[in-house]
């Protein structure tokens, strides 16, 4: 089965520069993740169009909220024929669990994945909701918990990507953003790796944005992408 590792992020305000950039891609290459600005602003309809053009999807939507609103909130995405989609493990197992057993009612469940500590937070910002845990043993105890609760994996950075790989076994699913090819443009983030590093470190799909969103020819920056990373 055709299972591309990379997932192109369509950060864009509305359909038409993000239904542009699909047509310049590739389904064999790559899925799409579709994220709140881009969802609130076209809705199913884009996830229609996209479909339609053979392309899988990551509905980064990161739905937290008590555990039967959650719940639905799953079983509608799971509904409209996603690949993946995600919540935050802060909502607790109560919430994961309903989350799981949502999607696992579907006709085609989406693989659900669990998001741990944002990595905008920091030390301070843990602190300053009351938790008193670094942002690293934060990262692990949710990603267990996420895994306990049955869910497929977590979203964590690169950096984090060998420790759970080790500490969830080989089955977990682990999806990376801050992903920048060798000499591409660091853009807003700091802690990057490159798409091979990331593999190497257990990574099991990595999230590319303006790497390819933004050069001048996208097709061939996803198939330089490819390149590097073939046999990882
Ligand atoms: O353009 P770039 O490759 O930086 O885009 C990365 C994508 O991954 C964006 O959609 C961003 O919101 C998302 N993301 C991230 N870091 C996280 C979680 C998600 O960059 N920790």
């Amino acid at each position: 089965m055709n299972d591309p590792k990379i997932i192109i992020a369509l950060d864009y305000p509305a359909a038409a520069p993000a239904l542009a950039l699909a047509e310049r891609l590739q389904p064999a290459l790559c899925r799409l993740k579709v994220g709140k600005e881009l969802f609130t602003a076209t809705g199913p309809a884009l996830l229609e169009q996209l479909m339609q053009r053979d392309f899988e999807i990551f509905l980064d939507l990161k739905f937290h909220d008590i555990p039967n609103t959650t719940a639905q909130a799953c079983k509608a995405a799971a509904a409209l024929g996603v690949w993946m989609v995600n919540v935050h493990a802060l909502g607790g197992r109560k919430m994961l669990e309903a989350a799981r057993d949502a999607v696992a009612q579907a006709a085609r469940p989406p693989k659900l994945i669990a998001v741990t500590v944002l990595t905008s937070m920091a030390q301070q910002d843990l602190a300053d909701i009351g938790i008193a845990a670094t942002p690293a043993e934060m990262v692990l105890r949710l990603a267990k918990l996420a895994q306990d609760s049955g869910l497929d994996g977590v979203v964590c950075s690169a950096q984090e990507a060998a420790l759970l790989r080790k500490q969830c076994g080989d089955e977990f699913c682990l999806v990376t953003p801050g992903i920048r090819p060798a000499q591409a443009s660091l853009d807003d983030q700091s802690r990057v790796m490159t798409p091979l590093a990331a593999l190497q470190a257990g990574s099991s799909y990595l999230v590319i944005g303006r790497p390819v969103t933004q050069a001048a020819d996208p097709l061939q920056a996803l198939l330089d992408i490819n390149k590097e990373i073939v046999g990882a």
